[in-house]
């Protein structure tokens, strides 16, 4: 890439970045929690058919859901975490402040989270359900370490 073009495409992706800070700490903290409770919906269908049995295994609703799941941890939300929406700044939020400083562990975490969630969106496709039921724990072990570390109680 030449200088100027290298030059150009950084200060687009600094100018960029206001863009997304710009969302109110109430938007961000609304739309993180709705991504959740998505992945959370989407994950019961699998536990009840995987895990509990309770359910009668339709591949194109746990593939589907697996997929919703998948979506959510690669989506980024990242920016949907300003520091100011942390819950001694913000009202209506569970995310606690040392979030902030743990941002190494915080984005392992993350990471896991998308890696595992894309695993099961393969072991699904195979519609094996102790191998789902397995994978699936993996999903939900990083929901856990994430809420154990930085979502109040
Ligand atoms: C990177 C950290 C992280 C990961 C991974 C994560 N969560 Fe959370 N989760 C949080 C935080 C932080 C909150 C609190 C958000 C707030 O109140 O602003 C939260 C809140 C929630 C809520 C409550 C939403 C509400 O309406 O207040 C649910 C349900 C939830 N998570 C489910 C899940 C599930 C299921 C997974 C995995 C499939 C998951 N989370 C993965 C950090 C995480």
């Amino acid at each position: 890439m030449k200088k100027t073009a290298f030059f150009a495409a950084l200060i687009i992706s600094v100018v960029s970045v206001p863009a997304v800070a710009e969302m109110s700490v109430d938007d961000q903290i609304e739309t993180r929690q709705s991504a959740y409770q998505f992945a959370a919906w989407n994950g019961k269908k699998i536990k009840a058919w995987a895990i509990e049995g309770s359910e009668e295994y339709s591949e194109q609703d746990i593939i589907a859901a697996a997929n919703a799941i998948a979506a959510v941890a690669n989506s980024g939300m990242g920016t949907l975490f300003s520091r100011d929406s942390a819950n001694d700044r913000a009202e209506n939020t569970r995310l606690k402040p040392n979030f902030f400083n743990e941002l190494d562990n915080v984005k392992n975490i993350a990471l896991s989270f998308a890696q595992e969630s894309n695993e099961l969106k393969k072991v699904v496709a195979d519609g094996d359900r102790d191998a789902v039921a397995q994978q699936f724990n993996k999903v939900v072990d990083t929901c856990k370490s994430c809420h154990d570390n930085y979502r109040a109680d």
